[in-house]
């Protein structure tokens, strides 16, 4: 007998939407999206008229959406600061809930979240796309097959050149700069590597406004690096910054004692072409596509999006939690990294995680 499949809901109907519609595409034997909502209607008619769907409700407040569209799952791709209203929301109403990266603004937010998933019976899936990026999970499975030794350090940053989102100039509408928004990707990977226990951390941020680099009205650090210690020995440097032009910028240096690794998610694209008038599309957030770039195959199934929503929904069809690094207890144990990160570069000393 098959199964029925797993009715979502999808709020927020912009970019991050975007990127998880393309894996409810992929996954239809598992899911179907029966509602979108979002305040500007507009948005929801393009995303949805770009994935030809027909069957679906729209909504403009979230509350109705999560009461009457009878979804089993609530998808969150909102700005940051309503990832916990709507979370909450959603547990109260007995939904599993997909949240976009950061989990939320604050770990305290962050943490009202997982109790609330706990109390309700419910999943709370963490939105870490890194580790479904199909060149991650063949980098690690060559670091688990001892290919290179044992793991001594990883080094990776996210960087490009700012978020197109109005919410993201703000701490109140983000929680900080590019740390909380582009380096918790690489954070969220180092603190799978490391079960999630580090011990201490040093960072330098710009510390916002006319302190940043490049983006002297923005709220948040538009520059920013840490570097974390785990429990297994383990060392990770992280970097994120809004400074970088020329398109994204997702990198992964792996060191053992016995090789080494290098990832590049962005500019790994097997085709290279030369345009003089310039092409559609290459890369996420490239300024310009003349001359040589190498567009990109497939870039939202590369980057990790489809693996991500297949895995949730075949975890929600069975009732399960996420596998490590996707559970809300992840996208918490990320939160309560990167305010260390963000105290370690106030005070200027190293921060030791008071929680081991
Ligand atoms: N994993 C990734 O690589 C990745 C990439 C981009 C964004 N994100 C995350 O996704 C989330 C959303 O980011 P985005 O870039 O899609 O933002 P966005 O600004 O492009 O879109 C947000 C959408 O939410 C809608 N909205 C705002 N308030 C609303 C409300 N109260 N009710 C209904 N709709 C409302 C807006 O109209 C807008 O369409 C953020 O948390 C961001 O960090 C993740």
């Amino acid at each position: 007998m098959t199964q029925p499949r797993i009715k979502v809901l999808v709020i927020g109907a912009a970019f991050s939407a975007d990127l998880h519609m393309e894996g409810y595409q992929r996954c239809s034997d598992l899911a179907r999206v029966v509602g979108i909502c979002d305040m500007q209607p507009d948005r929801i008619d393009a995303l949805a008229s770009r994935y030809r769907l027909e069957d679906y409700t729209k909504y403009s407040s979230y509350e109705r959406a999560i009461a009457e569209s009878g979804c089993d799952v609530v998808d969150i791709c909102l700005p940051n600061f309503l990832h916990h209203p709507v979370a909450l929301c959603a547990f109260r109403h007995g939904k599993h809930v997909v949240c976009e990266k950061p989990l939320a603004i604050t770990a305290a937010q962050a943490q009202d979240m997982t109790e609330a998933a706990k109390a309700a019976e419910k999943c709370l899936y963490y939105a870490e796309d890194w580790l479904f990026a199909p060149a991650v999970v063949r980098a690690l499975e060559i670091v688990r097959e001892g290919a290179i030794g044992d793991l001594l350090f990883i080094r990776a940053r996210e960087a490009h050149s700012g978020s197109h989102s109005p919410f993201a100039q703000t701490i109140a509408g983000c929680g900080g700069g590019c740390m909380i928004h582009l380096g918790i990707h690489p954070v969220g990977l180092a603190l799978a590597l490391g079960d999630n226990r580090w011990t201490c951390v040093t960072a330098d941020v710009t510390g916002g406004m006319e302190r940043n680099l490049v983006h002297k009205a923005m709220e948040g650090e538009d520059w920013a690096s840490c570097s974390m210690s785990f429990e297994n020995g383990i060392r990770a440097v992280v970097e994120a910054n809004y400074v970088t032009v020329g398109g994204m910028e997702d990198v992964i240096d792996f060191y053992g004692t016995k090789g080494c690794l290098h990832v590049d998610l962005d500019f790994s694209s097997a085709v290279r072409c030369f345009s003089i008038p310039g092409v559609s599309y290459t890369i996420e957030k490239a300024e310009i596509t003349t001359g040589w770039s190498s567009p990109a195959v497939d870039e939202k199934y590369n980057l990790g999006y489809v693996g991500e929503i297949r895995h949730f929904m075949e975890r929600a069809s069975a009732g399960r939690d996420a596998m490590p690094g996707l559970r809300g207890i992840d996208g918490l144990e990320c939160m309560r990294a990167v305010e260390a990160i963000y105290a370690a570069a106030k005070a200027g000393t190293a921060v030791k995680n008071p929680n081991l």
